[in-house]
């Protein structure tokens, strides 16, 4: 298929490039310097040029305590350059992959979210995000929405990341005991998005919003934990304490949902595919970084 990827440089989009370039896929993937979102005008040449069969959307602004103070990049990126994304689309007949948030979700539920619950940002971040879905459900007929949680890869900024290097210099650390959610790594949502290429390819796709991330639910203390044994089990070095704390020890600008799990049920039976485990992908993730 003849792919156009955006967010070529952040951990979805790296993940997804190696593996759709081993299928066989030609991918033509923008980097914020081929097209910088917040200013979307460029999009409408770069689909002529292009003419891709299929879009996917894994560029965001995703620094959500930045986004506070500067909502309208946040917007330009995550709601007017999807909604461009969306018409352009629909203009080529052009099916379109998007990919969401947990945060667009309130965090007050005590049971996991499903894909029509109703949603209720408390962030600017999650309030882009969620603009940027409506704009898909309105301007596009053949998409999907892929709302994950919690990302972590060996590409980027993320929470393994953070403890990774935390764990190898210091020796103790704090960790938030009072969010739960559901880890994702970025390899297994871009191998599900593959698959679901392969239903658009096949006419099979079910269209619609969809929940994806690995199959455990736990809070950033546990998982802190977790990271740490598989970091040992990778060949790290490290004797680092680590203690729970509440998301009122540890202030930040863009307020955290509490519970913040995806129900993704709905995806195992439309796709046929299981979520797949944490711990194997966090052991791959945890070797490299004990490699670099
Ligand atoms: N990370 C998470 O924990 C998390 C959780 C839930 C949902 N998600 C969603 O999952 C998707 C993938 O996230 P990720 O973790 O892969 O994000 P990421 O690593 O932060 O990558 C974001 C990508 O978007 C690009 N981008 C940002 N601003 C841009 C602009 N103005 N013009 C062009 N490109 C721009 C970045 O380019 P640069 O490299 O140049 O900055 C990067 O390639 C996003 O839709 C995100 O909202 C992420």
């Amino acid at each position: 298929m003849n792919i156009l990827l955006t967010g070529a440089t952040g951990q979805l989009g790296q993940c997804l490039m190696a593996r759709a370039n081993r299928l066989g896929h030609k991918v033509t993937a923008l980097s914020r310097s081929d097209c910088d979102l917040s200013q979307p005008s460029m999009l409408a040449d770069i689909f002529s040029r292009v003419k891709p069969d299929l879009v996917i959307n894994a560029a965001a602004y995703t620094a959500v305590d930045k986004a506070e103070t500067e909502a309208e990049i946040a917007f330009a990126v995550n709601a007017e350059a999807v909604f461009q994304l969306a018409m352009l689309c629909q203009k080529y007949e052009c099916p379109l992959i998007h990919v969401s948030t947990d945060y667009v979700f309130d965090g007050l539920a005590t049971s996991p979210y499903q894909p029509d619950d109703k949603t209720g940002p408390t962030s600017v971040y999650g309030t882009s995000k969620l603009a940027g879905e409506q704009a898909v459900c309105r301007h596009t007929s053949a998409y999907l929405i892929i709302r994950t949680s919690w990302v972590f890869s060996e590409y980027g900024q993320n929470f393994v990341k953070t403890m990774h290097r935390l764990m190898t210099s210091r020796d103790q650390l704090s960790v938030v005991s009072d969010q739960l959610g559901r880890p994702t790594y970025a390899g297994d949502l871009a191998d599900f998005i593959l698959h679901a290429v392969a239903r658009i390819e096949a006419g099979s796709c079910p269209w619609g919003t969809y929940h994806f991330s690995n199959a455990t639910t736990l809070s950033w203390y546990q998982f802190a934990l977790m990271i740490k044994d598989a970091l040992v089990k990778a060949g790290c070095s490290i004797d680092t304490s680590v203690s729970p704390i509440t998301t009122a020890d540890y202030p930040t600008p863009a307020r955290r949902p509490a519970f913040s799990v995806l129900d993704c049920q709905s995806t195992e039976q439309a796709f046929d595919y299981p979520m797949p485990l944490l711990a194997p992908a966090l052991a791959t993730v945890c070797k490299l970084l004990n490699d670099y």
